[in-house]
């Protein structure tokens, strides 16, 4: 559609997008202060969630961001829908979209799905996770989440650990970073780095221990078994071993620096059964964060007027500057 913004990869939001949103986050983080954290910025728009893949905070965020901007909510669920009768992708949305939704936030297994939707709906669409492809707004949360912890993002050394072969998170994690002047390192076995990794333009190792000192953020990510299609490690407790941040391997980190983790988490795998209670541990921040930066990506799709018209009765018209934008009231 033209002039309709969509969020669909990183590289689309460019180094402009990502500060914008991340400005407009910080907005909404001072909403979800207050007593009934809640404003009425997209009353009588509708928000639809279509999740072909199975989530807990990643939908669970998006529905708590769209609630606290006062937009009505749609959930779609694959397992209870039609999808088992035979219906495409593309018949669903349409389905969905024809009952008047402004915005569609989709998962699918398939890369590339996001932007096929952003083709045949007349709707903005938000990219939640396609194949190991793109998660933008987790990148998005984890940057903001950076930079609170640490004051900001350039310079930052950067290290990202374990499945990097099938993580989307990965991948708009390292374009965001590079975006923004971090410098990463990804740390893998051979097996679980993507092909043509050299043409991402990071450091890679496949020595924790030598990297862990040296850090301000550690990145860890879970196997992803359900993407992998054949044994890629000899055993879980060997790659625990060699990639897994222990309790005693996050104790050799920096005082200042953090370990984030996207979850689902593997206790005992990629991260040490203790290490989401250390003070270095972010992510509990990085799931209240979550709610923030996907307000901040929703008023941004939809609060803007990029060739939309303005709702009736719509108090967010024309669009505030960033700063404002917690300011359209506090209903
Ligand atoms: C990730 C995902 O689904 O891509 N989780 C998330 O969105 N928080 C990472 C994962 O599944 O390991």
């Amino acid at each position: 559609m033209s002039g309709r913004r969509h969020l669909l990869s990183v590289g689309d939001l460019g180094a402009d997008g990502l500060r914008e949103i991340l400005r407009l986050a910080d907005s909404f983080a001072e909403v979800n202060t207050r007593a009934i954290p809640k404003v009425p910025a997209l009353r009588g728009r509708t928000v639809a969630s279509l999740f072909f893949e199975d989530s807990t905070r990643t939908r669970l965020s998006f529905e708590t961001a769209a609630k606290r901007l006062s937009a009505d909510t749609v959930t779609f669920s694959a397992g209870s829908s039609s999808l088992s009768k035979g219906e495409s992708l593309r018949d669903t949305a349409q389905t969905v979209t024809a009952m008047g939704v402004d915005c569609v936030v989709v998962r699918h297994r398939s890369a590339g799905a996001a932007v096929a939707l952003s083709r045949w709906l007349d709707a903005a669409v938000i990219n939640a996770g396609d194949g190991c492809h793109e998660h933008p707004t987790q990148a998005l949360l984890d940057c903001y989440t950076i930079q609170q912890r640490l004051g900001g993002i350039e310079g930052r050394r950067v290290a990202i650990v374990g499945d990097i072969a099938h993580s989307r998170v990965a991948r708009s994690l390292v374009a965001a970073l590079q975006l923004l002047d971090a410098s990463v390192t990804l740390v893998a076995p051979a097996t679980l780095l993507p092909p043509a990794v050299e043409a991402w333009g990071v450091g890679l190792s496949s020595n924790l221990d030598d990297v862990v000192p040296r850090a301000d953020v550690v990145y860890l990510l879970r196997l992803q078994r359900e993407r992998q299609e054949r044994a890629l490690l000899p055993s879980e407790r060997e790659f625990h071993e060699r990639f897994g941040l222990s309790a005693e391997r996050a104790r050799r980190l920096a005082d200042h620096a953090i370990v984030m983790h996207p979850g689902p988490l593997n206790r005992g795998v990629e991260i040490g059964a203790e290490v989401p209670e250390m003070t270095c541990a972010t992510i509990s921040e990085q799931v209240a964060n979550g709610v923030s930066v996907r307000m901040a990506a929703l008023f941004w799709l939809l609060g803007v007027p990029a060739g939309i018209a303005s709702p009736p009765g719509a108090e967010v018209s024309p669009a505030p500057e960033p700063a404002s934008a917690a300011e359209v009231g506090g209903d």
